[in-house]
């Protein structure tokens, strides 16, 4: 059996990737720290470590499991805590991509897939959709500890190791927490499926370019696939705004208030919308999912799992 590992496994996309990783025949290794992640999220059938990447018997723990591919997820994820505290984000997002790049050569890894950025990356965009040539000017030490880890795995990774480097838009579905970089979905679910009033930042015409997960684990499957190392934006290059994506999950579920509009978040893009070209041309991949089937199943696993005020009060 082919052998991956999955850093970050036991979060939203990691959790997922490993699923069809499992799915498509391979032996998997997940690695997390459940620093955000839960050991529900990871499948029965991988082997489950958990370490923090800056753990130093990572890299010895990669070289011995041997894995022909490294799909890296694994990442503090929240833009807000990287701005207070920079410190942490960069330990886990600089120095633990390097240590997952070593051990992933010292194991004789085959593909590495870096699971990256793209809104975070360039930042205010200078045109639209942004594709992957858009100037790199992230305004958060989120988008700066994501781009390094690039520019590392550029420069550690050898042949015959192919590198590829999915950046992504804001992704969504199901498992997803409400304080990633795509939260709003399930920000927006859990509070329509209990009932409770729902504010919007700022005007609501704000726009983002929202991919589903089970089409981003279909551009890893056709990275790991893929025959040379490439860069690619993993998106759907159609911008919703804020109040459609609210319109749309009201209808879903059932919802009928209106949302309160709130004070714009500062440092909150505008707009965001990413071209997905080269993804066509270079994995053969484009999103199979329409926004509104991939919103409908991600309503549908929250509506299945008792809400968080619930599972608080237990
Ligand atoms: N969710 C999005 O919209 C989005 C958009 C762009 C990029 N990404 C990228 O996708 C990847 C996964 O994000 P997610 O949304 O699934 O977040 P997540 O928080 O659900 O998953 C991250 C996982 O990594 C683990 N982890 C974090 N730091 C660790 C460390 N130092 N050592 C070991 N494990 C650690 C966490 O416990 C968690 O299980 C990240 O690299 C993120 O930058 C996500």
């Amino acid at each position: 059996m082919t052998r991956a590992v999955v850093t970050g496994g036991a979060g939203f996309i990691g959790s997922h990737v490993a699923d069809r990783l499992i799915d498509l025949g391979f032996e998997v290794l997940v690695v997390d720290s459940l620093v955000t992640g839960s050991l529900s999220n990871v499948p029965v059938a991988a082997r489950f470590e958990q370490r923090d990447l800056l753990d130093s018997g990572l890299e010895g723990l990669l070289a011995d499991w041997g894995a022909e591919v490294v799909v890296h997820c694994a990442a503090q994820v929240s833009v807000s805590l990287s701005v207070t505290d920079p410190t942490r984000d960069a330990r886990s997002n600089v120095l633990g991509t390097v240590a997952t790049i070593r051990g992933a050569i010292a194991g004789g890894c085959r593909t590495f897939v870096y699971i990256t950025t793209a809104g975070a990356l360039y930042g205010d965009p200078q045109y639209l959709p942004s594709d992957e040539a858009h100037p790199i000017a992230p305004i958060s030490p989120y988008g700066l500890s994501k781009w390094v880890g690039e520019r590392y795995l550029d420069l550690l990774g050898a042949e015959p190791m192919k590198r590829m480097v999915l950046r992504l838009a804001n992704v969504y579905g199901p498992r997803q927490r409400s304080d990633g970089e795509g939260g709003v979905v399930s920000i927006f679910s859990e509070r329509m499926k209990s009932g409770l009033a729902l504010e919007i930042n700022g005007d609501g015409a704000q726009t983002r370019d929202f991919v589903y997960v089970g089409d981003v684990v279909d551009a890893v499957v056709a990275a790991i696939a893929a025959e040379q190392s490439t860069t690619v934006n993993i998106a759907t290059e159609l911008a919703t705004s804020v109040l459609e994506l609210f319109d749309a999950l009201a209808a879903i579920s059932g919802y009928t208030d209106r949302p309160r509009f709130v004070a714009a978040r500062a440092g909150d893009v505008r707009h965001s919308q990413l071209a997905i070209g080269k993804a066509l041309r270079t994995l053969g991949w484009s999103p199979r999912t329409a926004l509104e089937a991939g919103l409908a199943e991600t309503f549908a696993g929250i509506a299945a799992l008792p809400s968080s005020a619930e599972s608080e009060s237990e």
